[in-house]
């Protein structure tokens, strides 16, 4: 048995996906397949260096040293063909506290920010909660695939100053090709908007594709550029508090971590550090086997989908494990579709309204799991369909 198969009892771990249960779902007798984390146990490469840090038994304030960044830069340049130099990589303990030291740092309140809705919800939460605008430049859908407007963002971006992007796109799955990223890009450096390019699912890319690093198409682009990464999503640690903000203009670095130090962020934890580079130097087979499952798993949401959810469209993501699950044949309200997903079929996954316009009618799944457990969850959303149609 591949031991991805396993179900994982994550049970008395204190994970935010059971803990809060309640409080999300009302209830605690849903299957969770919501907040973004696996549920697979990490490399083994990862848990030596746990053990390590555990007999070394000593938690004072640590630091990156050198062979932190060599891992960081080994990984961007073996996956992505990125060479980054060590003064580049500025700490952020998770990006989206990067996003808010972007926005406190780099715009003012009342300055334009824009976003692409339906999207990650924080996005909008950051802009709206430090009096920023948000510009929203809707994501325009086509028998379930996503594109941009491009007219649109031209427009928006003559009133911006910042642009939070989402690359790959969560919740809708784009692995953005590089001849979109090309325009993005070419419309935030000539309007003048500071380019936050959020990669945190950077590694979570369909077999066969290829996430390209916006940064990378241009010196220019670079420069106007700030590069959210992370091992939290890819290797599972996102409690470890430990992102990679890629920043290779000068000026901009040092405008970044001036306001990291005015906000009291100060130095990652040394758990997160030995983890990282665990992950980085020594688990790249464990990803691309966790890769290749999350991808099976979703070619087992489509045929489930199309077998037996009448009415439900589901398009397998290019990018992340989440997927987007189309709900709007069925004409329910927003509440009642929770309602029913909630407490008749009791599966604890994400409401699409919740991430802006463009994603009523939707749910998000997290995929990141047993197959067992994927299709539990959907055998429980079909024997409720078929109870209601009764
Ligand atoms: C696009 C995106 N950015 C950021 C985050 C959260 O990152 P962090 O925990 O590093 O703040 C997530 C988590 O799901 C995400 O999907």
């Amino acid at each position: 048995m591949n031991r991805l198969d396993q179900v994982v009892d994550r049970r008395g771990t204190n994970s935010v996906k059971l803990t809060h249960m309640k409080k999300h779902f009302g209830r605690e007798d849903v299957i969770p397949m919501w907040v973004a984390d696996m549920d697979f146990e990490c490399s083994d490469a990862m848990k030596a260096a746990a053990h390590m840090v555990a007999d070394w038994n000593l938690y004072g304030y640590a630091d990156r040293e050198s062979d932190y960044f060599e891992a960081v830069q080994s990984w961007l340049d073996r996956r992505f063909g990125w060479k980054v130099k060590p003064e580049w990589i500025a700490h952020a303990p998770g990006c989206v506290t990067a996003i808010s030291i972007a926005i406190h740092e780099f715009t003012n309140e009342g300055d334009g920010i824009i976003i692409q809705e339906p999207v990650y919800y924080p996005f909008h939460m950051q802009v709206e909660m430090n009096n920023r605008k948000l510009l929203n430049n809707v994501l325009i859908e086509k028998d379930g695939f996503y594109e941009m407007d491009f007219d649109d963002l031209r427009a928006k971006a003559k009133e911006a100053k910042m642009m939070i992007f989402c690359s790959p796109h969560n919740p809708v799955g784009r692995v953005w090709t590089a001849e979109e990223l090309m325009k993005v890009q070419t419309i935030c450096l000539e309007e003048g908007v500071l380019m936050v390019s959020d990669e945190i699912h950077f590694d979570l890319v369909r077999p066969g594709l290829t996430h390209t690093i916006a940064a990378t198409l241009s010196e220019e682009f670079a420069n106007n550029t700030i590069t959210l990464t992370a091992p939290s999503k890819s290797f599972n640690m996102a409690g470890q508090q430990i992102s990679n903000i890629i920043i290779s203009n000068p000026e901009l670095m040092k405008r970044y971590e001036s306001q990291r130090e005015t906000m009291g962020i100060h130095k990652p934890n040394n758990l997160g550090i030995q983890l990282a580079k665990a992950a980085y130097n020594d688990s790249e087979d464990w990803l691309d086997e966790v890769v290749a499952y999350i991808f099976d798993n979703f070619t087992f949401v489509k045929n489930f989908v199309d077998e037996r959810l009448p009415g439900v469209q589901f398009h397998i993501p290019e990018g992340t494990y989440l997927g987007w699950l189309d709900f709007k044949a069925w004409k329910f309200s927003d509440a009642k579709l929770q309602d029913f997903v909630y407490n008749k079929a009791k599966v604890g996954i994400n409401p699409g309204y919740k991430f802006g316009k463009g994603g009523s009618g939707y749910m998000r799944i997290n995929v990141a799991t047993s197959r067992e457990t994927v299709q539990k969850a959907l055998e429980q959303i079909e024997a409720a369909y078929q109870e209601m149609e009764e």
